[in-house]
């Protein structure tokens, strides 16, 4: 067994949830929901950690506004914090340049990752996985314990067949999915909602198609007062048990 495993154990022995933005859809919003989730989980008082694991698209230290900084090396390495809110990303360590990696050396980073990480106390640990059912969705179902799932699905048809495989996947490997969110809805018709009822995941709340969310990104105070903000802290205050 790769010793690193009992590492990440225990890296990550005093998060109280550990959250994996999923959907297995590109484009369908797991950015933004995720970062948005550290941001307004961080607003309501919540410690919270966010990780952006998608290694070759990596975009929450856009949507933060996260200037260009390296984290502290101290028996592994400390996230740096932006308003409180614990942040790891690949960006720390490749820069703006990409990062081609394939099969065994994309597991190690990750794994290297999250073995080298120390969160400390949290309440909420949200990562930001990538498009697609591939690598990361094993490895971290594989290396993380008491890891959940929250879907991210839209009204598209087309969304809901890699949805299935991803929820699917969760589910035989014993991980539980805490449940989907509608994001970028466009009509108020239900026609999302009711298309998504099928996958038989519970339903945390929809957020809007929101025009302003565009021009805020980057800026905090901005961000925490949009639309999509308040959809989300309603999605929060609805579903108590999750968060
Ligand atoms: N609720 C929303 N309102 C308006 N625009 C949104 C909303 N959610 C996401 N977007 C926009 O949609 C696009 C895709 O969002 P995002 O990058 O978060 O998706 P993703 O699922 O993480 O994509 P990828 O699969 O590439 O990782 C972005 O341009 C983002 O700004
Ligand atoms: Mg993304």
């Amino acid at each position: 067994m790769d010793p690193r495993f009992s590492v990440i154990d225990e890296r990550l022995s005093s998060v109280k949830k550990i959250i994996a933005v999923s959907g297995g859809k590109g484009g369908v919003g797991k950015s933004s929901v995720s970062t948005m989730f550290a941001l307004v989980l961080n607003d309501m008082g919540k410690k919270v950690g966010l990780l952006d694991l998608d290694l070759s698209g990596p975009t929450d230290h856009a949507i933060l506004g996260f200037e260009d900084t390296f984290p502290k090396e101290e028996k592994g390495i400390i996230p740096p914090e932006v308003n409180g809110i614990k942040f790891m990303s690949i960006v720390y360590f490749a820069g703006r340049k990409p990062l081609p990696l394939r099969g065994d050396d994309y597991s190690n980073v990750i794994i290297e990752l999250l073995a080298i990480t120390r969160w400390g106390n949290l309440d909420h640990l949200i990562i930001d996985m990538p498009p697609g059912i591939g690598d990361t969705t094993l490895d971290v179902i594989r290396v993380i314990k008491n890891l959940e799932f929250i879907m991210i699905g839209n009204q598209s048809r087309l969304t809901l067949e890699t949805l299935k495989k991803v929820i699917q996947i969760s589910r035989e490997s014993g991980k539980r999915v805490i449940g989907i969110i509608e994001n970028m809805k466009f009509s108020q018709d239900g026609a999302g909602e009711n298309r998504l009822a099928i996958l038989s995941v519970p339903f945390l709340g929809s957020i809007d198609f929101d025009e302003e969310y565009e021009s805020s990104l980057g800026n905090q105070d901005v961000l925490l007062k949009t639309q999509f903000a308040k959809d989300l802290k309603e999605i929060i205050s609805n579903n108590p048990e999750v968060f």
